[in-house]
């Protein structure tokens, strides 16, 4: 079967790291179509919007999509992320960070820790909905004193639903991954509403998985245990800011961003990416790690249903970094982008 995917190839380090995981997919048993579309920088360069509709229709015609890594600037009038524009109107709602070690990569922080993170992708304080100055009847709504200018107001967003699916989520990727517990990180004795929605929403979900233990965290107390213990953890699920934060932490426990991959899954489609941005330092060098692309592909094939063709794409990139000769400079190496990936496609 061949299937149809959306190709993003994104701004600064974006297209190398793209080049360099065909080069490794071309080795793989997976029959692609790749239709190409443009998003971010270069495309707001273009055509004043980081989305153009060509690509919101390329998005609508394939099944999945796999994405580089764009750049952003802040404080320019009408610029909105392309991620998080797609993430959103396309309905991802999973966000979904593993984080595995390979051994062989002499960063990682320890050789046998593999978890990930579940993060809530559609609401919460990244909802976007934003004031600066405070109308006045907010100012009087939340007492807060007389000057509107000096006063800014994010709004944290929770909706039932969306908190019942993101934990739904985790549990049934737990049930897959064979885990007796999902931990559940959220702030619900201080942000007692929104967290408490969230929290009350776990409890009634993991009522439906007997077999499967809650346990709840705190987010400081997650984000410390992560340090501290992160072999006990399989499944994480938390909500959008919090996931963003602690997955990057996690991501450092496991090689860094040259090593981390994501996807963001909805009912109908789903997208994956590097966490990593465009890295503007390196764009043109050829130096960043091309892994992290390579394992989104990996997380692609799991999700199309072509699990063996993601095993052995793994199992190559784990071969490469175990006999540790083709090392890129964030693992103390100096082999290019492509020689990395040319390694990792021979073991194919
Ligand atoms: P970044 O992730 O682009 O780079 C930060 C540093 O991480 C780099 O300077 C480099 O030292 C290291 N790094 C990144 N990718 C690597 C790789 N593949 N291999 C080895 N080392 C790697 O983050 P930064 O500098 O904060 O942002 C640069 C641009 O990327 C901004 O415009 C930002 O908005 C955008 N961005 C886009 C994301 C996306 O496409 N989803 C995510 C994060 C940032
Ligand atoms: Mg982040």
């Amino acid at each position: 079967m061949t299937h149809k995917i959306c190709r993003i190839w994104g701004d600064g380090v974006g297209p190398e790291v793209m080049e360099a995981c065909m080069l490794v997919l071309d080795e793989t048993d997976v029959d692609i179509e790749w239709i190409d579309a443009e998003a971010g920088w270069g495309a707001w360069e273009k055509y004043h919007t980081t989305v153009p509709d060509h690509t919101w229709e390329r998005l609508g015609e394939t099944q999945a999509c796999l994405f580089s890594a764009i750049t952003s600037k802040p404080g320019i009038p009408g610029f909105k992320s392309a991620i998080l524009r797609i993430r959103q109107r396309l309905d991802l709602y999973a966000n979904v960070r593993p984080v595995k070690t390979y051994p062989g990569v002499p960063i990682n922080y320890r050789d046998d820790l593999d978890l990930v993170v579940v993060r809530e992708n559609t609401e919460g304080l990244y909802k976007g909905i934003e004031f600066h100055p405070v109308p006045p009847e907010l100012m009087k709504l939340t007492k807060l004193g007389s000057n509107p200018e000096d006063t800014a107001i994010s709004l944290r967003v929770f909706t039932k639903e969306a908190c019942e699916r993101i934990v739904r989520f985790g549990f049934e990727r737990a049930k897959k991954r064979g885990e007796k517990m999902v931990a559940v990180a959220h702030k619900a004795n201080v942000i007692r509403k929104t967290c408490g929605m969230f929290l009350e929403a776990a409890k009634r979900v993991a009522d439906e998985y007997p077999d499967i233990e809650m346990w709840e965290y705190n987010i400081d107390a997650m984000a410390m245990n992560l340090l501290k213990r992160p072999e006990a953890f399989g499944v994480i699920v938390t909500t959008n800011m919090f996931g963003d934060i602690i997955a990057d932490e996690a991501s450092q426990l496991a090689g860094g961003l040259g090593f981390a991959p994501s996807a963001s899954i909805g009912e109908e489609y789903a997208l994956f990416e590097p966490v990593h941005g465009s890295a503007p330092k390196y764009t043109g060098m050829y130096k960043v790690n091309p892994i992290a692309q390579v394992l989104s592909a990996k997380l692609m094939f799991e999700w199309l249903g072509e699990e063996e063709e993601a095993t052995r794409l793994e199992n190559a990139v784990a071969t490469v970094l175990k006999e540790g000769k083709v090392r890129t400079y964030d693992i103390g190496g100096s082999a290019t982008t492509l020689e990395m990936a040319k390694a990792i496609a021979e073991k194919l």
